[in-house]
């Protein structure tokens, strides 16, 4: 399958060798002023110097050849030395139908099924989830569903918190407060009764034996050592922390499913922990790990290094394993399981450091080989109006439950203020709401750049106008609308069987260009790009809704040709939404 910019390519480069030049400046691109036209070629100015001759006549010769092909409405040479080029309508409705005929050709596979783990979410088990793990669950699982559709075998693994010094301190406060608890005897194997705590005592445990650890240097040692136990296999604080895990991830799985999230593994730092006795031997028989201080590190900087690069601690001084060490001896499990063609990770921009130091460690003792991309892909802030992280109104760090009751009662004002909000049940209203509410969250946080950070607006993310989840929503509730209506009155989609306007022209073309686009998102494991141009389709769409006569329209064969055209503008934003994994209601 060719993409339109890729047969462009070919016949342009080919001209290129009829008016005696390399193909390979024939390479065509959209145009970057779509007021003069649709797509250019600037290999005329790449030629000049191996040519001797001024890109103008390169671009004139090589216009003049392409002039004699149908397929083209205008090509014109201009200075310095672009070819611009205009399609026929004709060549832009065969294309159209081809990708409507084979809708699998609209997408360019990558060859093979690679197979791309994706590292994404991270939560802590016990802690709430805050909006900082919004970012990386949302931004994780548009990049997997993206890398899906084109080919790639996805493994979204969760990489769940659930092994670190946060569960030694809630061990700690738990054997404050229940000192005679079977779990925290050290000499009693089991069985173990349930224990029946619920997460509103997780919640509040953790953030009271936080703070005590940072007052009270003695608790922070117990803290440090119930760790180590839990991690060197004491029965009780394992039973222990099973329960804690149960509870959590219940919770968690609730949370995520809210968001459109889902993980194929439910994997975390502690299944890590059967290969990190072996990994760290081997660091030390093959000399990659030296000790420092009473620590076990690896050096991992290099000579050309800018900025200060610490060496990796595999063991703590106490012994207990640490950050790096897990994150390690996961690669090597995801190498041994999996063998992927890249590791991609999804963690706060803060984390940039923490993974160069375990990419190169991992590189440097071989658990992965450099056929296995390993790529820290970090995320900016979610910030509030005063430009630091988004707070709660009492300045503590918000839940990721309470933000996503704030879109959805703010979805919920708006749906009961508007007539066909109004008409629904309260039921419908509920559901309706939801989907509107997360989808300007998420759409909120997915149009800006991963990389960067953004101001949490929710009367702008809730609003119908603008790059907003709820406009992209509007309009395709709007396509669905009409071809509902269609479908009442008898009408059948027909086959597309020519452009009726220039909005509709420019809608096909960019759905021709869709591939590109989501090619571009991925290499760029950038889901604004797709979220761009789902907007960009969808206010063209509406222009085309506003400019058009479709249902009333008396021509039959013209109705059913702009009924179909609906059709394939919902289908594409369809797909868009589905990566972006933004659920779309029927009416709203
Ligand atoms: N749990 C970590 C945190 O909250 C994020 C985990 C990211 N992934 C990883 N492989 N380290 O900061």
């Amino acid at each position: 399958m060719e993409t339109i910019i890729e047969k462009l390519t070919k016949i342009v480069g080919d001209a290129f060798v009829k008016a005696g030049f390399d193909e390979s400046l024939g390479r065509v691109t959209l145009s970057n002023r779509p007021d003069l036209c649709e797509f250019q070629c600037n290999g005329a100015m790449m030629g000049a110097k191996t040519y001797h001759k001024s890109p103008i006549d390169i671009a004139n010769s090589v216009a003049e050849v392409l002039k004699e092909n149908k397929i083209f409405a205008s090509v014109e040479a201009v200075p310095p030395g672009f070819i611009n080029i205009i399609i026929n309508q004709d060549f832009v409705v065969d294309s159209i139908n081809e990708i409507i005929e084979h809708s699998e050709n609209l997408i360019k596979k990558v060859e093979g099924k690679p197979k791309v783990v994706i590292d994404y979410g991270g939560p802590n088990v016990a802690k709430p989830l805050h909006v900082g793990h919004l970012r990386s669950a949302i931004i994780g699982e548009a990049v997997k569903r993206l890398a899906k559709v084109l080919g790639y075998d996805t493994i979204g693994d969760i990489h769940l918190g659930d092994w670190g010094l946060q569960i030694g301190l809630i061990i700690t406060e738990f054997a404050v407060q229940n000192p005679d608890s079977p779990y925290m005897k050290e000499d009693y194997l089991g069985p173990y009764e349930p224990l029946n705590i619920e997460l509103s005592y997780l919640n509040e445990i953790y953030p009271l034996a936080s703070k005590k650890s940072k007052e009270d240097e003695e608790y922070r040692a117990r803290a440090k050592r119930a760790t180590f136990d839990l991690q060197n296999g004491r029965p009780g604080y394992i039973a222990f922390w099973k329960e804690v895990m149960r509870v959590s991830v219940s919770d968690l799985k609730k949370n995520y499913e809210n968001l459109g999230v889902n993980f194929e593994l439910w994997y975390g730092e502690s299944d890590s922990q059967k290969y990190i006795p072996d990994m760290i031997e081997k660091f030390v028989k093959d000399g990659f790990a030296h000790e420092d201080q009473g620590a076990l590190v690896i050096d991992v900087a290099k000579e050309d290094d800018k900025a200060p690069m610490p060496p990796v601690i595999v063991k703590k001084t106490d012994g207990s394993d640490i950050y790096a060490t897990t994150d390690l001896a996961t690669i090597l499990q995801r190498v041994k399981d999996y063998d992927p063609e890249m590791i991609l990770y999804f963690v706060d921009n803060r984390q940039g450091l923490h993974f160069e130091q375990v990419f190169r460690a991992a590189r440097k003792t071989g658990i992965v080989s450099d056929d296995t991309l390993l790529e820290f892909d970090g995320f900016g802030t979610m910030n509030g109006k005063d430009g630091k992280p988004y707070k709660t109104r009492d300045g503590g760090v918000m839940r990721l439950s309470d933000l996503i009751d704030t879109v959805v009662s703010g979805a919920l004002e708006k749906m009961k203020e508007s007539k066909t909000g109004s008409d629904l049940s309260k039921d419908e209203q509920d559901e309706i709401a939801k989907m509107i509410g997360i989808a300007a969250l998420k759409f909120g946080d997915l149009i800006n750049h991963r990389a960067k950070d953004y101001i949490f607006d929710l009367d702008k993310f809730l609003s119908f106008e603008g790059k907003t989840g709820p406009y992209i929503l509007y309009t395709m509730v709007r396509l669905k609308a009409i071809l509902r209506k269609a479908k009442e009155n008898g009408y059948v989609s027909g086959k597309i069987n020519k452009i009726y306007s220039d909005v509709e022209k420019d809608i096909m073309l960019k759905i021709l260009n869709t591939s590109d686009v989501f090619w571009q998102s991925f290499n760029d494991r950038a889901p604004s790009i797709v979220a761009e141009n789902a907007y960009s389709i969808a206010s063209l769409a509406n222009k085309f809704y506003y400019e058009t006569k479709i249902l009333a329209e008396e021509n039959e064969e013209k109705r059913n040709s702009l009924l179909h055209f609906c059709e394939l503008m919902l289908k594409v934003l369809q797909i868009h939404m589905d990566i972006l994994s933004i659920k779309v209601p029927e009416v709203m």
